[in-house]
């Protein structure tokens, strides 16, 4: 078999067969076939696509091209969550404990941050003294012991899609929806999960920016846990403007505190509700979402879902007083307000806008080196469809350096549209696919 054909036939619409489809993965994972070809192949798939045996391959060599995880041992049916990526999007922080206080086991691996939108393992991070680099062995105890980990991902897993998608990333091959598909469905199955809930993001602040794209991608991605054996169910979700107020590590670790005490922002506690609520029907522990809405709410209001984020610190070296106390957490030395500067309704805070203003500030990396700074951030004071009067505060920038800070309070309120009329608010779930 030679790349070159592989390649040819791609590029002329052909269907790849599946030994084609594992000589590709195997090859890009050892070496044999050098970047240049693969990034070949990536754009003819670009171009020409891949249909749904193709994608389903695709997600199975690439689950296989390293270590699995094995949950077998744990107790009840595990469920995973999955967002494709948002901004402010701090639900796994919230989610986890709050479904583990239903009964549900929870052993969840999470990424670090890239580009505009912000990784769990960094926000978890800024927690002092917190460790989310523990080996399998302290993985799979501590989620016997109480139920809960939320770790980095550890040793070999999914080699292919680092491979690949650092590829994509520098070929302007990240937003097809088979690429995204199997790189997000081959690193839920071989996290070992029996479930998985998708949080699909769409609008200006996602990869998908049309819900008709979003739905083509949960479909798929819903089809290919099924043929796979994992039941799946995947949200479509709006990312036209950040979820919540916070954007940046420590930031929107306080705000998920906040949460956790039952006082948090509306959209972000109906999203984490809901999907809250498939994964703890997935997971058995309740009979219809609405009885798993009952359950996690009581949660919420009884501090048991904050108990557990607090246990969850602990475990993993952290000092679980910031739950009292979120002025333990890392903090900026500087801050800046945006004001309003008409009267009107703010039709649009564009993620986009307000993710790139953040990461300016440091609180995301650039490149997978680049270091960050877990304190820097914004905190929004006005949502779209909010009515504003000139002075009012719009958001704080925190920082700790005057580098970037000229172009993030630019950034930041060129994300700010002001107008007349008040816009049309979209609902927290767009749209459910099982
Ligand atoms: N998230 C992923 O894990 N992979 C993609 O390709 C896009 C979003």
């Amino acid at each position: 078999m030679r790349m070159y054909d592989i390649i040819l036939k791609k590029r002329q619409g052909g269907r790849l067969e599946t030994s084609e489809i594992d000589f590709f993965v195997s090859g890009c994972v050892s070496g044999a076939i050098p970047d240049y070809q693969t990034s070949a192949l990536l754009m003819a798939i670009f171009f020409s696509g891949l249909d749904r045996r193709e994608t389903t391959d695709l997600t199975l060599f690439m689950c296989k091209s390293g270590d699995t995880i094995d949950l077998s041992g744990l107790p009840g049916i595990k469920v995973d969550k999955h967002s494709t990526g948002g901004v402010g999007d701090k639900t796994t922080l919230i989610l986890a404990p709050l479904v583990a206080s239903a009964g549900v086991t929870v052993a969840k691996m999470s990424g670090r941050g890239l580009g505009h939108t912000g990784g769990t393992i960094d926000k978890l991070e800024s927690i002092p003294g917190f460790r989310a680099e523990l080996d399998h062995g302290g993985f799979i105890r501590q989620v016997r012991d109480i139920g809960l980990a939320v770790v980095s991902q550890t040793g070999n897993l999914v080699p292919a899609d680092k491979k690949l998608y650092a590829l994509r990333d520098v070929t302007a091959t990240v937003d097809n929806v088979s690429l995204i598909a199997s790189s997000v469905m081959s690193k839920k199955l071989a996290s070992g999960a029996d479930s998985i809930v998708l949080d699909v993001k769409t609008g200006r602040g996602a990869f998908m920016k049309n819900t008709g794209e979003a739905e083509e991608l949960a479909r798929l991605m819903v089809e290919i846990g099924r043929n796979l054996g994992r039941k799946t169910v995947a949200l479509i979700t709006p990312m036209d403007q950040p979820l919540g107020l916070a954007v940046g590590n420590a930031l929107e670790v306080r705000e998920s505190i906040d949460t956790l005490h039952n006082k948090g922002p509306g959209d972000l506690k109906k999203i984490c509700l809901y999907l809250g609520a498939e994964m703890v029907v997935l997971a058995g522990k309740a009979g219809s979402t609405g009885e798993a809405l009952e359950i996690l709410e009581n949660n919420l209001a009884n501090g048991l879902a904050l108990a557990k984020f607090a246990q969850m610190i602990a475990a993993q070296g952290g000092n679980p007083d910031i739950i009292h106390n979120t002025g333990l957490l890392p903090k900026a030395s500087g801050e800046t307000v945006i004001n309003a500067w008409e009267n009107g309704y703010l039709t649009e805070v564009d993620a986009m806008g307000i993710g790139l203003s953040a990461m300016n500030l440091g609180a995301g990396r650039v490149s997978k080196e680049s270091p960050i700074d877990l304190s820097a951030g914004l905190v929004l004071h006005k949502k779209a469809g909010d009515w504003v009067t000139p002075g009012d505060p719009l958001a704080t920038l925190y920082y700790n350096s005057q580098s970037g800070l000229e172009r993030s309070t630019a950034l930041a309120k060129q994300s700010f549209k002001i107008g007349e009329a008040p816009p049309e608010l979209l609902p927290a779930v767009l749209r459910r696919i099982d």
